[in-house]
């Protein structure tokens, strides 16, 4: 498709696969208990899909619930707020949550998501596909990252610009015309 050809492969299939297995594996040694997968749409889509697949690969049974929010941003990053546009539907409290993200930056939807879970009485493991480390206005940490994601703006495996991209199985950066974006 004449898109893809414009998309440099930052995190390719392979790469990505490998470590989805490492991180399953890691998730199966803290010996999840009543496991839930919670996936942030709409980014962690397919991330959280590929993740659970091998989570069944490493014995694992999770269950998946999905959250979307929307962060608002008034001015400076730090005086954003965010909203629920859909909530999980479960009970989680005793639970071992996993929640899925695909990038941590500013960390406020990701914190919003693990504060209000955890005062709903689950306990909260944030995993994140990319961590790019500079742009954080709240002070969270993701307890597993997939990658060290450099400063650009990336595209695929889920993750989006205006809505497309979404559909590639690998990370990329959009490349303009005569050089990198
Ligand atoms: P924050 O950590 O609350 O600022 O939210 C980060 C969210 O911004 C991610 O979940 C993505 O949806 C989006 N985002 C940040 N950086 C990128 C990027 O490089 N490409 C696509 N989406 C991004
Ligand atoms: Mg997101």
């Amino acid at each position: 498709m004449a898109e893809q050809r414009h998309v440099r492969v930052l995190f390719g299939e392979e790469e990505l696969a490998k470590r989805n297995a490492e991180i399953a594996r890691d998730i199966a040694a803290r010996q999840p208990r009543n496991l839930l997968v919670i996936a942030v749409l709409k980014g962690s889509f397919m991330f959280a899909a590929d993740l659970m697949r091998e989570m069944h690969r490493a014995g694992l049974t999770p269950q998946v619930e999905f959250m979307h929010m929307a962060s608002y941003y008034e001015g400076t990053v730090s005086t954003g707020h965010v909203t629920i546009l859909k909530d999980v539907e479960s009970d989680v409290r005793d639970r071992d949550v996993i929640l899925v993200d695909d990038i941590l930056e500013s960390g406020r939807t990701l914190a919003y998501a693990k504060d209000l879970l955890t005062a709903r009485g689950a306990r909260v493991v944030t995993c994140c596909l990319l961590e790019k480390p500079v742009k954080r206005a709240v002070q969270i940490k993701a307890d597993i990252v997939g990658f060290e994601c450099p400063d650009l703006f990336v595209v695929g495996y889920g993750m989006d610009v205006a809505h497309s991209f979404r559909e590639l199985p690998f990370v990329g950066v959009i490349e303009t015309g005569d050089g990198l974006s």
